[in-house]
């Protein structure tokens, strides 16, 4: 344990702060989740991550588990977040086989650009689903596990919902995924008024543009520099996946324990530019 004459002491950052401890992640096969998992599987958790595709999960709950000698990482498939079903049986899967739920990050998001006047109901529903009704899926499956969790001490009993800077601004082509992940905050900042009294953290992680993702390579195809230009990035740089995964570190961890209800915009200050995703 660390300490100075300035009565600071840190026993927070160190490699076994999440020791003993299991994350479950939706949307953990994709480029940002996979590095949020990968840091707190480094730092001493296992982990379940679940997704559509079984085979991407499975290989990246592998590929994931090589981090730290020792660690349990789970990849289950078959689920899709909009079904509560699939959730349910993906969470007693993972207690079965990991004994616990601690952290939660619900990451699983629907995106593509198109113009809102090509837009159809159903393109629009499809998002709603994935990112809205997803989560709340999500927290319902796992809120009893979580919530022991944060009844046992410790750190725990926290939830981490993936959103994106652009509910800030106006962004073309992205009516759906910002409408969908500002009721992402909603979500997120009743769960903590909600849920705060039984010791349970909610907070969103809003990314900007993160440049080393796959999404993103679909979504603009252009070359990092251009990318952070034309998305009007202070910094610029394009944000990475490890700059998500140290946010997510920080407020899962001892250090975060008194942030609830707040959004994390995480975009190398894009949004007061206007830039956005
Ligand atoms: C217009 C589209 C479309 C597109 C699908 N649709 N792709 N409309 N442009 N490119 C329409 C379909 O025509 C259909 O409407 C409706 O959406 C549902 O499509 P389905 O393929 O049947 O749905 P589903 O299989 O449920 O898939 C939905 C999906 C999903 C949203 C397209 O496959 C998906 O999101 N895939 C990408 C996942 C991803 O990239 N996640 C990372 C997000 S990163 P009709 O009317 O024809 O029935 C992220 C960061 C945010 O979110 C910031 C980045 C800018």
């Amino acid at each position: 344990m660390a300490s100075s004459k300035s009565g600071y002491v840190s026993d927070v950052w160190k490699d076994s702060i999440f020791d003993g401890k299991v994350v479950f992640c939706t949307g953990g096969s994709g480029s940002i989740c996979s590095a949020q998992v990968r840091a707190l599987v480094h730092l001493g958790a296992d982990a379940c991550i679940v997704g559509r595709n079984e085979e991407k999960a499975k290989a990246k709950a592998d590929d994931i588990a090589t981090v730290r000698s020792g660690a349990k990482v789970l990849g289950i498939g078959n689920v899709d977040v909009r079904s509560s079903a699939n959730l349910q049986s993906a969470v007693e899967q993972c207690v079965r086989e990991l004994g616990r739920i601690d952290f939660v990050i619900a990451g699983a998001a629907g995106n593509f650009l198109a113009p809102i006047r090509s837009l159809s109901p159903n393109a629009f529903k499809a998002v709603i689903d994935i990112d809205v009704l997803g989560s709340f899926n999500t927290v319902k499956a796992t809120l009893p596990h979580v919530i022991a969790s944060a009844k046992a001490g410790g750190v725990g009993g926290r939830y981490i919902l993936v959103g994106a800077n652009m509910f800030q601004t106006g962004l073309p082509l992205q009516t759906h995924v910002g409408a969908a992940k500002s009721a992402v905050n909603a979500l997120s900042s009743h769960m903590a008024i909600e849920l705060g009294p039984l010791g349970v953290t909610s907070n969103v992680i809003a990314p900007g543009p993160i440049g080393d993702t796959e999404g993103m390579d679909r979504l603009t195809p252009a070359s990092d520099v251009d990318k952070a230009s034309s998305a009007k990035i202070p910094l610029g740089r394009m944000g990475r996946v490890r700059d998500i995964a140290d946010a997510t570190v920080y407020l899962f961890s001892d250090a975060g324990s008194y942030v609830n209800g707040d959004v994390l915009i995480v975009d190398g200050g894009a949004w007061h530019t206007g830039g956005g995703a």
